[in-house]
């Protein structure tokens, strides 16, 4: 589970994740927008810098950005352990993938609702993770589009065949009615914003979260 800080209350973020830290979560899921990439602007390096020397929690940065080699860098320094860039804005991935490892964190592709999976086919060896969206990037809080689950499914069928090992993100629009398929079509990492933070208890509700992935996680095994 990576709780999106997106939906958190900013003013009171210190506080939101030290309870979900002791409520065992481990990985914060940090969403960048540019206003240009995207229909929305959000946070930047100086907020990953914060978070960075607030927490020990794992760091995992969405940029939903235009030209994202021209930041990865600043990202990974000011702290991020896990960064992705949308397939959909970064025409040399390979580059773009090799710059983000060089820096010393873990490399990752999104793909939006509109993208198939086959435009990875080339790039998969090389990936740490791929965050397939299950939501139009830009906002929190909207509907999940079931057509990423066949996606997570088309990239699990792929990695096994492969042997290859990178991990399966999806973000977007996930809550408990619909957490066990996501993980039961093949997702490693799931980012939930709203089903979290905008609840009277995000500890809790991060807890029954959890509880409902470990269920279908146990069910699949
Ligand atoms: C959407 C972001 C998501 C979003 C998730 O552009 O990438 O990470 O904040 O929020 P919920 O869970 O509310 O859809
Ligand atoms: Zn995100």
């Amino acid at each position: 589970m990576a709780p999106s800080i997106l939906a958190a209350d900013f003013a009171r973020l210190g506080e939101q994740i030290q309870s979900l830290k002791a409520a065992g979560c481990q990985l914060l899921h940090v969403d960048v927008m540019d206003g240009h990439f995207v229909p929305n602007i959000t946070i930047g390096v100086p907020v990953v810098r914060s978070l960075r020397q607030a927490t020990d929690l794992g760091l995992d940065c969405h940029l939903m950005i235009a030209e994202p080699d021209r930041y990865v860098e600043a990202f990974a320094e000011a702290g991020a352990d896990m960064i992705s860039v949308h397939q959909e804005a970064a025409p040399h991935l390979d580059r773009t993938l090799a710059a983000i490892r060089a820096a010393g964190a873990q490399a990752g592709v999104a793909l939006n609702p509109a993208t198939p999976v086959e435009t990875l086919s080339e790039i998969l060896p090389q990936v740490d993770f791929v965050l397939v969206m299950s939501v139009n990037p830009g906002f929190s809080g909207q509907k999940f589009l079931p057509g990423a689950l066949g996606k997570l499914r088309r990239l699990a069928e792929w990695r096994a065949a492969h042997r290859a090992h990178f991990q399966l993100e999806v973000d977007g629009g996930i809550g408990v009615e619909n957490i066990a398929g996501v993980v039961r079509a093949g997702a490693d990492i799931i980012v939930a914003g709203t089903s979290i933070f905008h609840t009277p208890s995000p500890r809790e509700s991060f807890e029954k979260l959890r509880r409902a992935a470990s269920l279908a996680t146990a069910e699949k095994v």
